[in-house]
């Protein structure tokens, strides 16, 4: 018999038929004359009722059959009398794959803390905590590669390995095959990289939007979604040493364009989240955040604020706040600062724009003030920035005026430059951290708890 997954079994065209069902034992419970399990195979938040007859089978048959155990059960499919199920299923057969040592099994008991869990990242998506983060994980990646060919966007990858600092924050993680106890060394003393497996030093990747201009500015839009590395010590609930983005990039495109296409596309995605994660997404609500859906639609129905850094300081010096950090014109902006504009004063989100260039990359167009550039940061409640992008600097001489002023190795620049050498157009990205999306889809508070197994500095377990 052809095996059902749970998630199809809850259709009313199979009642009465038979079934084969295989899964997770979540509990079990009974008497002598009748058991109950509550079986999940992962596919839906649901778990399926298992209904076995005593008078059918011995307590041969059901040893070891505990919670964490997997099973193979067939039997009918009827009409469900307890409440909170539609359907349940009257064993006739149940046959055992794996035992799960109740001694040892940690998921026993319902109520787990998120921190509990963490350190037992290997078992937790099989909590419906994780099994409905997880699932609404993989539906917002789709989500992503739908919104973008639906728009005829090129998907285009972008290599993990690189040899050059897209953001110019020093913060990348070095790749080397050398022997760390044995270096070998120049003449004036120094590591002697050519000796290394590239010939140069080279580093994991901070974004792929170099190599994404490069895609740009020949198919004309593309976007890359992989997995990106920031070596930065920055322990908090909203970083990750790896994580994931969604980087476009688009030829003729201004900054102006550039929002409403970020703008579009985060409602694109929570939109199709609330669409075919809704199960999901009512498990997360009521078990850790009553107003998410009302959040969600929220942002989805409401257009976002749009204005700039240098009001958006004004805002924050008259706020008359006693921030932690201070905030004038020129400094970065903290996400304390971030919130306050979306959480309490415009109350959704709002998309900063011509922030000073010193605080940005320095890809980014420069504005005719010559102190700001055309960059756009997105800020939402709860997250601070999801989005980071800008108009670029189509100029050559602009931009190489930018890469010496910072004294960016030329040598590495050179390919990048071309863009501007020749066919040189303007053109405008984004990067969207996967992650903080898929926190703010799901309510959760701590990234370490969106992303399967995650890397923070101090944990690279599992
Ligand atoms: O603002 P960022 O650093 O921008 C870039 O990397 C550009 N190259 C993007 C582009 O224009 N193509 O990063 C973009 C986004 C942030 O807004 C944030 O959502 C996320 O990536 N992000 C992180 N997410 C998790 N952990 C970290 N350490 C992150 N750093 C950035
Ligand atoms: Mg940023």
């Amino acid at each position: 018999m052809k095996r059902t997954k749970i998630i199809d079994i809850f259709s009313p065209e199979l009642i009465g038929t038979e079934v084969s069902v295989m899964g997770w034992v979540r509990t079990r419970r009974g008497n002598k004359h009748v058991q109950f399990l509550a079986i999940n195979d992962g596919s839906t938040i649901k778990n399926l009722q298992v209904v076995i007859d005593m008078a059918k089978f011995t307590d041969d048959d059901l040893r070891g059959v505990t919670t964490g155990s997997s099973v193979h059960v067939t039997g009918r499919l009827v009409e469900s009398m307890g409440k909170g199920q539609t359907c349940e299923v009257q064993a006739e057969t149940l046959k055992l794959f794996g035992t799960a040592d109740p001694e040892t099994y940690p998921l026993q008991k319902k109520g787990h803390t998120l921190e509990f869990l963490r350190e037992k990242a290997h078992l937790r998506p099989r909590t419906n905590t994780f099994g409905a983060i997880l699932r609404v994980r993989s539906t917002l990646a789709f989500a992503i590669h739908k919104f973008f060919n639906e728009r005829g966007f090129f998907y285009l990858n972008t290599p993990l390995i690189t040899a050059s600092d897209c953001e110019g924050a020093g913060a990348m993680f070095q790749v080397t095959t050398l022997d760390l106890n044995n270096l070998p060394k120049t003449e004036d003393g120094k590591v002697d990289f050519s000796a290394d497996f590239f010939g140069k030093p080279t580093a994991l990747t901070v974004s792929g939007q170099l190599e994404g201009e490069l895609g740009a500015t020949a198919l004309g839009a593309i976007y890359t979604f992989g997995p990106t590395f920031r070596a930065e010590n920055s322990n908090t609930p909203r970083h990750l040493s790896e994580f994931w983005m969604i980087e476009p990039e688009m030829a003729f495109y201004d900054i102006v364009d550039n929002m409403d296409l970020a703008e579009d596309f985060i409602k694109y995605c929570i939109n199709y989240a609330l669409d075919n994660c809704r199960d999901d997404i009512d498990f997360l609500a009521q078990m850790y955040d009553k107003d998410l859906v009302d959040r969600l639609k929220f942002v989805v129905e409401n257009s976002f604020v749009r204005l700039s850094y240098t009001e958006g300081v004004k805002i924050l010096e008259e706020s008359g706040r006693k921030f932690d950090f201070p905030v004038f014109w020129g400094a970065d902006l903290q996400s304390e600062h971030e919130r306050y504009l979306v959480e309490e004063h415009f109350k959704r989100p709002v998309i900063l724009t011509d922030y000073p260039k010193e605080i940005k990359a320095f890809y980014m167009k420069l504005n005719d003030d010559g102190r700001t550039v055309r960059a756009m940061d997105v800020l939402f409640p709860k997250i601070g920035e999801i989005i980071g992008g800008s108009e670029r600097e189509a100029d050559y001489d602009k931009l190489l005026g930018r890469i010496e002023e910072l004294n960016i190795p030329m040598k590495d620049m050179w390919w990048y430059l071309d863009t501007r050498r020749y066919g040189s157009v303007p053109h405008a990205g984004f990067g969207l951290g996967f992650e903080r999306l898929v926190l703010f889809v799901t309510g959760m508070t701590n990234i370490r708890d969106v992303i399967p197994f995650p890397r923070t500095p101090n944990n690279a377990e599992f």
